[in-house]
Parts: structure tokens; C-alpha cells; sequence
């Protein structure tokens, strides 16, 4: 496996090596099994297959929680070694924003307004959208791997791509859990031993959610409803929970077509995430 840190070197190393497909894993490093399940499914169906490690400054809406974002590179070189990884590229801050950097990719709308958007403020996603952008470009992978736990990063890309013809397809890998439901997530670590107990109610809302609407409920008044109690009965500080389509974002009140339900809570200094794709039966 080689390691890269410039877009030249990226771009010599995948000369010659296009033939059976590139694909692409995103990622900010600190690697868990989650970002392991997309670089499998790369493996699946790429020849070769390119993961990035960078710590993107442009979407941290908070200083500290950038600066305490973990930083592992040496154990993830070793993992993206170990679950067959071809090349990483690892650049440095000054490669993706060079001197004079003044261009932004930015979603507008509902997309990138709500729920995340509103949480983390505007300039998330449009450093999302920048930094992906800039990686598709890179490596012009055939296809880029992206998970479903971050379901409004993948809707924000979505949308993206379609509108300024990206040459790319996406894949959606389901989202990486542990034995008891949290999803795996960078931040998980950040949590103490009580709060990693308390943090199960995050799966179990969402299950709850879900059992609701296989009973035949749907109001989304009631859903989030159902799935508040779960999370306030374990005291996690409830960010927003909404069930919305899964492309638009737009909020859906009656549960008719595709919808997912979202969430975010702080329990502690540590914020969590998650949702579920709701399928009226
Ligand atoms: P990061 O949080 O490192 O996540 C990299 C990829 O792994 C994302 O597509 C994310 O959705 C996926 N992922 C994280 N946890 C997962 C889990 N438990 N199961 C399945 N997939 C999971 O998301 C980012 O980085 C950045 O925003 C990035 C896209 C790299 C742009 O900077």
C-alpha cells in the first residue's frame, strides 16, 4: 500500500491502474469498523481502491471540536493496509487549500439548512460539499463510498453531483453498528463509561420509531414524540429529532412514501447522530 500526501502524486500513482475501477473512500481518518465496511464494499468492486484521511477544517463549525477530533495516522495507515487498501492519500492542509483559496461548492435549500445545517450553521455543509468536490477531483474515482449514518452528508453529495455532473457513482453503505445499536462514529471515544451506557437510547429511539410505524402510526407528531421519551428518560440533552424524505430533507408530517427518521443529542460534551429509514408497510 502507498501513502500520498500531494494531488500529483495521487494522480501518477493511479496512472495505468484505471482499467478495473477506481473507487473512493472518504474519511477523516480515525479509522473504526464503520469506515472499514465502505472500504470493503470498494473492495468488492474496485481494482483499486483509494482512501483519504483528512481532517477537513472547513467543516468544523466549533475550533475545539476540531482540535480535539482524533488524529491516529499511524494505526489508520495500518487498518486501511490490513482491510485492502491500494493507496491513501493523506494531504496536508496548505495541498487542499492552497494560497489565495477563495472557491466554495454550496448546496442551497432545505438540504443544507435544516437539521445538521441549522445545528453546525451554514458553513458545514458547504465545506462538505467543498472538500468532496476537491477529493472526486483528485482521484476521479468511478465510484465513491459514502455511509448512511451521515444521511444529509449523503444527500448533500447527492445533490451535488447531480447538479454539476460529476462523473461518479455513489454508493450508500449501511450504517456500521455495535453489538448493543450505537452506531460506530470517531466521537464514541470521547465518551465515558456512563455515558457509553446511557448513549444506547440513541438506537433504541430509533428502533422505537420504527416498531411505531410498523404498528401502523403515522403522524410524525406521534414519532418524534416516541422517540423524545426514549432519549429524555435516558437525560441526553435531545438536539432535534424529525422524520423528513431522505433526499429533499424537506419535513414530512404523515408517513405515506419514504421517510427517515433523524436525530441528534449531546450527551456530555460529546454530540451523537443517527437515523432510520422508515418504510410504511
Ligand atoms: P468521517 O466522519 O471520517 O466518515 C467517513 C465516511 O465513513 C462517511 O461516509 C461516513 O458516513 C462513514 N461512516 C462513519 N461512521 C459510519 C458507520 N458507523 N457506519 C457506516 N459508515 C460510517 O464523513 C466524513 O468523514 C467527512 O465529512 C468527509 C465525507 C470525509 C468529508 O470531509
Amino acid at each position: 500500500m502507498k501513502v500520498v500526501r500531494s494531488i500529483a502524486e495521487l494522480r501518477a500513482a493511479l496512472a495505468g491502474r484505471r482499467d478495473d475501477g477506481v473507487g473512493l473512500v472518504p474519511t477523516m481518518g480515525a479509522l473504526h469498523e464503520g469506515h472499514l465496511s465502505l472500504v470493503r464494499a470498494a473492495r468488492a468492486e474496485s481494482g483499486t481502491v483509494v482512501m483519504s484521511i483528512f481532517v477537513n477544517p472547513t467543516q468544523f463549525d466549533e475550533p475545539t471540536d476540531l482540535a480535539a477530533y482524533p488524529r491516529t495516522e499511524e494505526a489508520d495507515v495500518a487498518r486501511a493496509a490490513e482491510a485492502g487498501v491500494d493507496i491513501v492519500f493523506a494531504p496536508t492542509a496548505a495541498e487542499m487549500y492552497p494560497r489565495g483559496f477563495a472557491s466554495t461548492v454550496s448546496v442551497s435549500g432545505v438540504l443544507t439548512e435544516s437539521l445538521e445545517g441549522a445545528q453546525r450553521g451554514r458553513a458545514h455543509f458547504d465545506g462538505v460539499a467543498t472538500v468532496v468536490l476537491k477529493l472526486l477531483l483528485a482521484a476521479l474515482p468511478d465510484t465513491a463510498y459514502f455511509g448512511a449514518k451521515d444521511a444529509q452528508q449523503v444527500a448533500v453529495v447527492r445533490r451535488m453531483v447531480a447538479d454539476l455532473g460529476v462523473p461518479v457513482a455513489l454508493r450508500v453503505c449501511p450504517t456500521s453498528r455495535d453489538v448493543d445499536g450505537l452506531a460506530r462514529s470517531s466521537r464514541n471515544v470521547r465518551l465515558s463509561a456512563e455515558e457509553r451506557a446511557r448513549a444506547v437510547a440513541v438506537p433504541r429511539a430509533l428502533d422505537a420509531v420504527t416498531d411505531a410505524v410498523a404498528r401502523g402510526i403515522r403522524d410524525s407528531t406521534v414519532l418524534v414524540a416516541i422517540a423524545r421519551d426514549v432519549l429524555e428518560a435516558a437525560d441526553t440533552a435531545v438536539e432535534y429529532v424529525a422524520i423528513v424524505h431522505p433526499d429533499s430533507f424537506e419535513s414530512v408530517a404523515m408517513i405515506e412514501g419514504p421517510a427517515l427518521v433523524a436525530l441528534a443529542v449531546r450527551l456530555g460534551d460529546t454530540r451523537l447522530i443517527d437515523n432510520a429509514l422508515l418504510t410504511p408497510g
